[in-house]
């Protein structure tokens, strides 16, 4: 019998617009790259279960990022280990020499994970010349490994110094920069060390990318953490409640490592809610595009699903870029490719509404403290609070909670994330919920709050109350 249990068929939980696999288990996203008016995901998958396995890449397309198509399996577990993160790269110009000028090639650079009980991780390699079907390459590992522990979830990225590709990687403590002229013999060239300032940890799924600012353009590196058990909640609820949180910083790539120049008091947080591990963005796109996991480590494997037998779902594909504070530089985000949607949508006035679907939007403009409750007939709640000080997402009624202790626990079932805009300035607010997944982009994108929520029944009210005007849309 497995350790992890079966999902709970209690409730379509399928969401309408944020990708989920066609069956059993899905983790961080990978190889998201965008080619011919195509985006393509690829992800970390366990076909045979609902819970984490051997690792492929799982892989889809779609052209708005909403709808996506599921296309076969990319890459299967070798002889060198399974499968785990990494990212594609649209060679273009055919530096690899894998492909051809008239047939460019996707390269994915991913971790190969033994499954000898050694768990050595070293890079590999492989290419696709119709997008669709992958040859390993044959002189894989590309990066073997150096006699380090945990030694993955390799990022490429055009490196402008330089002039070449380079690849950021995780390793234990800190992230090592590699460069390649051919995308197929990489060189050392730097490291930068998690939690000189910000969080320390061991580092998984970095990614590092430029961009603008009036100051010109910035960089910024974003680490996902796995924290030290003994560094859990010991400064205060919102930046170390939880083993894995995605952290980043601002400063410069002088073309060999990374130098994070904007100094923060508290680590930079890339969402403040409890489930968006893992995100990066998309390769060959002018705009940087992230999606994240929409799940924790902490309980996914035990996380209710429905009869669709999925486990694990991604954040929707938001915008990303670097607005400037009273503290300085912050990420901040939209959500893309619902333009469409919000063009459809209507006011909904302040007390008691009835909710028609379980798959909305809400434009909401913030001119001072107020509430959206979402509630169903067995008295579950769901709970987004605005104060002056703070917005709070609060799902510990909002359905079932029993199946995790961590995820009933107050602390993860309550973010409370600091305003980054002043009370007498009015903002804007984005919520979304789908079916099993709430996303909140307050203050005008630069406090996001991600959450998985499972209502036993569908919500039947939304109840708004104070200084809120709601704009209503539907995504279903
Ligand atoms: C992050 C992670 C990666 C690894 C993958 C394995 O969620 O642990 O570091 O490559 O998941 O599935």
């Amino acid at each position: 019998m497995s350790k992890f249990p079966q999902p709970k068929e209690i409730y379509d939980y399928k969401p309408v617009i944020h990708f989920v696999p066609p069956k059993n288990w899905i983790n961080d996203p990978n190889g998201m790259v965008y080619i011919d008016g195509k985006y393509h995901l690829f992800y970390q998958h366990y076909p045979l279960a609902p819970h984490w396995g051997p690792m492929h890449w799982g892989h889809a397309v779609s052209e708005d990022l909403l709808h996506w198509k599921h296309l076969p399996i990319a890459l299967y577990p070798d002889e060198l280990g399974c499968i785990f993160s990494g990212s594609c790269v649209y060679d273009k110009d055919n530096l690899s020499g894998l492909g051809s000028e008239e047939k460019p090639p996707l390269l994915a650079v991913f971790t190969l994970h033994s499954m000898d009980g050694k768990h050595t991780e070293h890079q590999g390699l492989a290419y696709s010349t119709d997008y669709e079907h992958f040859e390993k390459f044959y002189g894989n590992p590309i990066i073997p490994n150096p006699g380090q522990k945990d030694f993955r979830d390799p990022k490429v990225f055009w490196n402008p110094v330089r002039k070449c590709y380079s690849l950021v990687l995780a390793a234990g403590d800190h992230v090592e920069f590699y460069a390649s002229h051919n995308l197929k013999e990489w060189e050392k060239t730097g490291e930068f060390k998690a939690g000189v300032h910000g969080l320390g940890g061991i580092c998984e799924c970095p990614d590092c990318f430029p961009l603008p600012t009036p100051d010109g353009d910035k960089w910024v590196l974003v680490i996902s953490m796995i924290l030290p058990r003994e560094q859990i909640g010991v400064n205060n609820d919102v930046y170390d409640r939880m083993s894995h949180i995605t952290q980043y910083y601002v400063g410069d790539f002088d073309g060999n490592t990374f130098h994070d120049t904007e100094e923060a008091d508290i680590p930079l947080l890339l969402d403040y809610g409890t489930d968006n591990y893992a995100a990066v963005t998309f390769q060959n796109l002018e705009e940087k595009v992230m999606i994240g996991w929409a799940d924790n480590w902490d309980y996914a494997n035990f996380a209710p699903s429905d009869g669709n037998g999925f486990r694990g779902k991604m954040t929707l594909a938001r915008k990303t870029k670097l607005v400037k504070t009273a503290d300085g530089y912050r990420l901040a985000y939209s959500f893309e490719g619902l333009e469409s949607l919000r063009a459809c949508s209507y006011p909904l006035p302040c007390g008691e509404n009835r909710l028609r679907s379980q798959s909305f939007g809400l434009k909401v403009t913030v001119k001072g403290p107020g509430s959206i409750l979402l509630k169903n007939q067995c008295g579950e709640v769901l709970a987004i609070k605005v104060t002056d000080s703070e917005i709070i997402v609060d799902r510990t009624a909002a359905g079932q909670n029993d199946f995790s202790e961590p995820y009933a626990h107050p602390a993860y079932g309550r973010t409370h994330a600091p305003r980054q805009i002043s009370k007498q300035q009015a903002s804007t607010m984005e919520i979304i919920l789908d079916k099993c997944i709430l996303e909140v982009l307050a203050d005008d994108g630069l406090v996001p709050v991600t959450a998985s929520v499972y209502p036993t029944r569908p919500y039947e009210k939304i109840c708004i109350t104070g200084d809120l005007e709601v704009e209503y849309y539907s995504v279903d």
